[in-house]
């Protein structure tokens, strides 16, 4: 049997949808760098990657070796091949400059390094998201600083969008705007093969995600919905819901891509002055398009969350993501 590997996949993408060479090999450097990290992470206490270094990321949040030697892993896969104007990550302050001694070319690179550090120690699933643009055409240059303005731009203009999860099978779920593939590492041949060929949200759902212990500080829309969703058959929902909560964007959103589900991270009362704890340029919109490309929803309880303009590199956001149904739902109540 002969089976699709990520670069077949990338080669017929090229033939069919006209994907475009340099995007098909950026791809490709990214998920060599997701199969680096998948060692390292799974190496463990064996490969002393575990613990926390005595660094703080631009947010205030201690990192974690592995935050760290992710982004490195990423930074030297990508700089060197001639794809890139530059890259931004949720480890580093400013964006990226591609270093003078290799070529530049037409492609932004995003990415969350590790997500879901929290659970690097406990031995749960973690990942790596990323999101690509094209880089707008002044900043294209060969000797110009790159700013962060090239970046901000609203999550529908992303050409790809995939993850990595770091789980029983390490997986990479990608999307170049035609449909969601999943593909599964074999460790054997070295490969990920194409082995979710068409994934899709389910519409309906009786499953949610969101981190009840934040119940207090929510919003009132938040705050009806969940009541709802717990009042179960007896309540205004007439069914009963099961409730998970991984800590890691990438394990929570990859169970609803499996079996449905909504996942909510909202804006909170605890710091008002942000709208929100996860990031809108590497985790929310590539979160977003590929929930969007496999028939679910995104918002922020008020807009499409790829239609946002976004204002800064480490902009944060509300998420209400998944199963349409539900999305609809609760943004429904944030309207009213
Ligand atoms: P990161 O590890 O990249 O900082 O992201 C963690 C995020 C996200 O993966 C997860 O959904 C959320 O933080 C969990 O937050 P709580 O610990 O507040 O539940
Ligand atoms: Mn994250
Ligand atoms: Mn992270």
């Amino acid at each position: 049997m002969s089976r699709t590997t990520l670069s077949r996949y990338l080669i017929e993408q090229t033939r069919s949808h006209n994907t475009p060479a340099d995007l098909r090999f950026l791809v490709e450097v990214v998920a060599r760098a997701c199969k680096a990290i998948s060692h390292a992470v799974s190496k463990g206490a064996l490969g002393g990657v575990l613990g926390s270094m005595e660094t703080e990321n631009v947010q205030g949040e201690v990192q974690k070796k592995l935050d760290v030697m992710s982004n490195e892993i990423l930074l030297e896969a990508n700089e060197w091949g001639g794809t890139l104007a530059g890259m931004a990550s949720e480890e580093m302050d400013k964006a990226y400059q591609i270093p003078g001694q290799y070529p530049k070319g037409a492609y932004l690179l995003m990415f969350d390094p590790l997500d879901g550090s929290s659970n690097i120690d406990v031995n749960v699933s973690v990942g790596t998201i990323f999101s690509v643009l094209r880089c707008p055409g002044e900043c294209f240059s060969q000797n110009d600083m790159l700013g962060e303005d090239a970046f901000l731009q609203p999550g529908t203009r992303q050409v790809a969008a995939g993850y990595a999860i770091y789980g029983p099978q390490t997986m990479l779920v990608l999307t170049l705007g035609n449909g969601v593939k999943g593909f599964t590492l074999d460790r054997e041949l070295g490969s990920f093969v194409l082995t979710h060929d068409d994934i899709r949200v389910p519409e309906r759902t009786a499953e949610f995600a969101i981190n009840m212990s934040n119940q207090r500080h929510w919003e009132a829309p938040v705050k009806r919905y969940v009541e709802e969703l717990l009042a179960g058959q007896e309540g205004p929902l007439g069914k009963n819901y099961n409730m998970r909560w991984i800590a890691s964007m990438v394990a929570d959103v990859h169970r609803i891509l499996t079996r449905g589900g909504i996942f909510m991270y909202p804006r909170d009362a605890r710091e008002p002055g942000k709208p929100g704890k996860l990031r809108l340029m590497y985790e929310a919109n590539p979160m977003s398009m590929i929930i969007e490309q496999a028939g679910g929803a995104a918002t922020n309880g008020h807009e499409r969350i790829l239609d946002l303009q976004p204002q800064a590199l480490h902009e944060r956001v509300a998420v209400f993501l998944g199963s349409k149904e539900e999305v609809e739902r609760v943004t429904g109540y944030h309207r009213s």
